[in-house]
C-alpha cells in the first residue's frame, strides 16, 4: 500500500528491474513490463507506479512522469534511519 493525496492506494511492486547486457536491445524489457503490468491489473491494483531515473523504457509503453511529495521510511542495511519527505518528479 501506499498513500497518495487521495488516501491509500495498493500498489505493485517490482525492484531491481535489469537484463543481462548481452540481452538488451531486443525488447526482453518491454516484454516482461508488459507481462508485469497485465499481471498487476489482473491482482486488482488501483495503478502502476515506478520510479526511474532514466524514463525512456518506460515512457515507450505509455507510463508517463508525475510529481508528488512523497514520505517513507528510510531503511539501509537492516536499520531504520527515519521518516524521509521530499517532492519526487
Ligand atoms: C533498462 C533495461 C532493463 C532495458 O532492457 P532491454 O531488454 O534492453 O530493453 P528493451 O530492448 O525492451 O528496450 C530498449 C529501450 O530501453 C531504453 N533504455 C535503454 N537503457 C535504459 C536505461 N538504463 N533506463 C531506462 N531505459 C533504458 C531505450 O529507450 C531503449 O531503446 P533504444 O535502444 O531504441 O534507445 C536494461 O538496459 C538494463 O538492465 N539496464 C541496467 C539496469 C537498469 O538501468 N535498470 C533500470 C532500473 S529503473
Amino acid at each position: 500500500m501506499v498513500g497518495t493525496q487521495s488516501g491509500p492506494a495498493s500498489i505493485f511492486g517490482v525492484i531491481d528491474f535489469c537484463v543481462e547486457p548481452a540481452h538488451r536491445g531486443r525488447g526482453i524489457a518491454t516484454d516482461v513490463l508488459e507481462r508485469l503490468s497485465s499481471l498487476g491489473r489482473e491482482s486488482g491494483i488501483e495503478f502502476l507506479m515506478l520510479f526511474a531515473h532514466d524514463a525512456r523504457l518506460y515512457e515507450r509503453s505509455g507510463f508517463s512522469r508525475r510529481e508528488n511529495p512523497l514520505r517513507w521510511c528510510k531503511i539501509n542495511e537492516h536499520e531504520t534511519l527515519g521518516i524521509g519527505e521530499e517532492p519526487l518528479e
